[in-house]
């Protein structure tokens, strides 16, 4: 049997390999070099800014510094910066690896920007995230949406039937990519083998969003990475449980198919020219951690996960879902790490949830939708954590009322598109009351944030539901971003639509 990447991430001269962290030991060594710094920026490492000195320490403002021969440039990596994506790729078992400054969101304009033109189809779930969904109105592709499926008990969206993305791909053989989420915000992963081999059959790249999967590349318990299905590129949030600093990610490629040069291009299109060393540097390090110690750091994850789930589904109200719901034909996997919450049964929702347990117990949690929450469990957490969190549960369990009539039970609604993202947005707009633009079509985005997953995107009708939706999530609480009313009271519709 072919060993699997993570076999060979136990190998000697892996380990001997990612024991350098390139970046990381240039930085120390500049800054032992006490070099005077007639450049930017201005601070001067700190000695320009009592207070942020005092704030942010020493260290930190010591390492804030600017390109240089000796550190290397984002843009334009010979050296330091060259090395450390190079033993990122092979940490993660691709042919190359970008670090990036400005999020995943960068990443996923970068792998839609470089695959495609004004007017190229691309097959996508519509429960993407909005940078996807921003990328395509940037570079004028036209999406293809497949519905995810929806879960009939929890309400959510799920991960594309390999069946629905072989029927886009027979109706649209002309599509240039396929892009998928693996995982889902709550867990769930499509079949990216399959969807890779009906993509690449047509000559479509895969192109996945992997904001919430970079475990997987360091543990085989869990779904199977992006990069070792064969995926072309991969958008992995280092920042969110690869251990790194907040923004900073890492875009994945497998070079077969995609020029690794034309995609430096592409990311330089709009990449910064000051890239931020302490993000730079917390990647290179945070690499090294995953790279020697992931699976353990990983099993300890998933065993803390395991935990929290069976003391929750104790209490009663609550549904903590595993991979209990794999099998279904828009879930073929589970990751189990996800602590992902259904509150149905409770009467509250998952906004409520989320708001209470901050605002009432000081527990900050990732995100809740309209009966769901999602508690991110990663290597910082305890025992002594979760179980802070299964007692304060416990106790809104107790003061819930039980399952109200007036809940809202699904968090996803099937969009009816009558223009592409970019049409809509630099369409001719009005402004009208929310109420009043049932019918028309959207020029803008209205998305609860997080978890950043448009209600309507540029293009969309605005359905009764959709609205009924928007007072749902603001009566219970939500953040909903993306509209210029920043209160949502009105909405800009396409003119005469
Ligand atoms: C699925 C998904 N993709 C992309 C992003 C964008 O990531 P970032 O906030 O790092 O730009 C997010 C952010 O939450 C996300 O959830």
């Amino acid at each position: 049997m072919e060993r699997t990447y993570i076999d060979k991430q136990m190998d000697n001269d892996f380990i001997k390999r990612q024991q350098h962290a390139p970046l990381g030991d240039a930085l120390k060594a500049y800054q032992s070099r006490r070099v005077v710094p007639f450049d930017v920026p201005g601070h001067k490492q700190g000695k320009g800014s009592r207070q942020l000195k005092a704030f942010f320490g020493e260290q930190a403002m010591g390492l804030d510094v600017n390109s240089s021969k000796p550190l290397d440039n984002l843009c334009h990596p010979i050296s330091v910066i060259k090395q450390s994506e190079a033993l990122a790729a092979d940490a993660f078992g691709c042919d190359a690896a970008f670090f990036m400054v400005n999020g995943t969101t960068s990443c996923v304009q970068a792998m839609i920007m470089s695959s495609l033109r004004e007017g190229d189809k691309i097959i996508m779930p519509r429960n993407v995230h909005r940078s996807a969904i921003n990328a395509v109105i940037l570079c004028g592709a036209v999406p293809i949406y497949v519905n995810p499926g929806i879960h009939e008990k929890l309400g959510i969206s799920l991960g594309m039937s390999l069946f629905d993305v072989q029927a886009a791909i027979k109706k649209h053989p002309d599509a240039k990519a396929v892009f998928v989420n693996n995982p889902t915000y709550y867990g769930v992963c499509p079949d990216i083998e399959g969807i890779v081999d009906a993509a690449h059959k047509h000559g479509m790249l895969v192109l996945a969003d992997e904001a919430h999967g970079t475990h997987f590349y360091f543990n085989e318990k869990l779904p199977v990475a992006a990069m070792h299905a064969g995926a072309d590129m991969s958008a992995v949030s280092m920042h969110k449980t690869g251990g790194s600093l907040t923004q900073s990610s890492m875009l994945l490629v497998n070079s077969e198919r995609v020029s690794i040069d034309h995609m430096r291009t592409i990311i330089n299109l709009t990449q910064t020219t000051s890239a931020s060393y302490l993000l730079l540097g917390s990647l290179d390090i945070a690499r090294r951690e995953l790279a020697l110690h992931g699976k353990q750091t990983f099993e300890k994850v998933l065993e803390l996960a395991e935990y929290a789930r069976a003391e929750i589904n104790v209490i009663g109200g609550y549904y903590a879902f595993s991979s209990e719901i794999a099998g279904h034909e828009a879930v073929h996997d589970f990751d189990r790490t996800k602590l992902s919450i259904n509150t149905f049964a409770l009467g509250l929702a998952g906004f409520e949830v989320y708001d209470i347990l901050r605002d009432e117990y000081e527990i900050q949690i990732e995100f809740g939708d309209v009966a769901n929450f999602l508690a991110i469990i990663s290597v910082g957490d305890t025992h002594l954590a979760i179980e802070r969190l299964v007692a304060s549960l416990a106790q809104i369990g107790r003061q819930a009322k039980g399952h109200k009539q007036d809940m809202f039970d699904h968090e996803y609604i099937s969009p009816i598109v009558k223009a592409t993202p970019k049409q809509a947005f630099y369409g001719k707009q009005e402004k009208v009351l929310l109420e009043d633009a049932v019918g028309r079509v959207s020029a803008e985005f209205v998305t609860c944030y997080p978890p950043g997953i448009p209600v309507v995107a540029p293009g969309e009708v605005v359905t009764a539901e959709i609205v009924e939706y928007i007072h749902y999530a603001k009566d219970k609480g939500a953040m909903l971003t993306g509209a210029q009313d920043m209160d949502l009271t009105h909405i800009n519709v396409l003119e005469g639509e």
